[in-house]
């Protein structure tokens, strides 16, 4: 339970409320984590907030933060030099094995694509492993969203489908209009052989799970990374707890035939 201490070595200004801190270990490092986990961060004096792996890059943590609250806007306030804790890594992963020979489908939203960057990361190091790549990204607006700069670059790349679109466009913004899940009826993927990894905001992903399982990827192969308040991150405090699922310890990657019938209740 107790914080490694992390430099922050490199930070960019992804959006006006969304930056990418890189953090390297002052000493002892944590774990390797694996893609889909994530850590604990610490504001020291203020609290921790689970934040997801965007990446792991010799020995670095690669983290992307929005400010909403307390402990996100101290983080985001870092600059390079400054001290964060960390805990972790905690929680499952994003399966990619299983994904090995078969078409791989990434639906995500928003901040989403933070969680998601690891597995294009994956994909790219190592292409020849998997079948068609098709990554399908939404944003509210142009201006809002993330990572435009790779975003450019991996739709410049033959051997990966990117598509994006945004809820609400602006005058020069010539790309598609309407919810991310649309884009899944025209996905170039053999259903039946496409393993699928979504995330976003939770009714998003519930959209995208549904409109994924009726292009006829099976729901088995069909997983989603959720988000939970969180405290303890290691299943004893229970502020995670979504029906039977400790989301910081069963989750947050879960196949969507386990969390199906719970995010329905959560919904009413
Ligand atoms: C597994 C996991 C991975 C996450 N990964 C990232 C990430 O990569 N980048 C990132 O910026 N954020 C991520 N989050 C969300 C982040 O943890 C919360 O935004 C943060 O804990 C808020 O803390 P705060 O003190 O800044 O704000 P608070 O004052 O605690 O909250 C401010 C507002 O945000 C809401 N909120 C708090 N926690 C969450 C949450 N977990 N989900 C949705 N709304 C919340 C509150 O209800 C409140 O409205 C992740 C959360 C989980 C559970
Ligand atoms: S955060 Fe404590 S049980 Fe999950």
């Amino acid at each position: 339970m107790t914080p490694r201490m992390y430099e922050v070595v490199a930070r960019r200004d992804d959006l006006p409320d969304t930056v990418t801190l890189t953090l390297a270990p002052v000493d002892e490092q944590c774990p390797t984590p694996a893609i889909g986990q994530f850590n604990m961060l610490w504001a020291f004096g203020i609290g921790e907030a689970p934040i997801s792996l965007a990446g792991f890059e010799n020995g670095h943590l690669i983290h992307t933060i929005r400010r909403v609250g307390a402990v996100t806007n101290s983080l985001a306030a870092s600059t390079t030099g400054d001290q964060i804790g960390v805990r972790g890594p905690y929680g499952t992963g994003w399966d990619l094995t299983r994904a090995a020979g078969r078409d791989v489908l990434v639906v995500a939203g928003g901040l989403g694509l933070a969680p998601v960057r690891p597995i294009i990361t994956e994909l790219f190091a190592n292409r020849s492993s998997y079948g068609r790549a098709v990554l399908l990204v939404g944003a509210r607006t142009p201006d809002a969203l993330l990572y435009r700069d790779e975003l450019e670059q991996w739709r410049g790349r033959l051997d990966i489908e990117v598509e994006v679109t945004v809820d609400s466009a602006t005058p020069s913004w010539r790309g598609d209009v309407g919810v991310v899940t649309r884009l899944v009826e025209r996905a170039p993927i053999d259903p039946e052989n496409t393993t699928a990894f979504v995330c976003g905001p939770e009714v998003m992903m519930r959209f995208a799970a549904v409109s994924v399982v009726d292009r006829g990827v099976p729901a088995a192969e069909v997983m989603l990374s959720l988000e939970r308040n969180m405290h303890c991150a290691i299943g004893h405090c229970g502020h995670c707890q979504l029906g039977p699922e400790f989301i910081c310890k069963d989750g947050p990657v879960v196949p969507w035939p386990r969390v199906k019938p719970l995010l329905r209740v959560a919904e009413r």
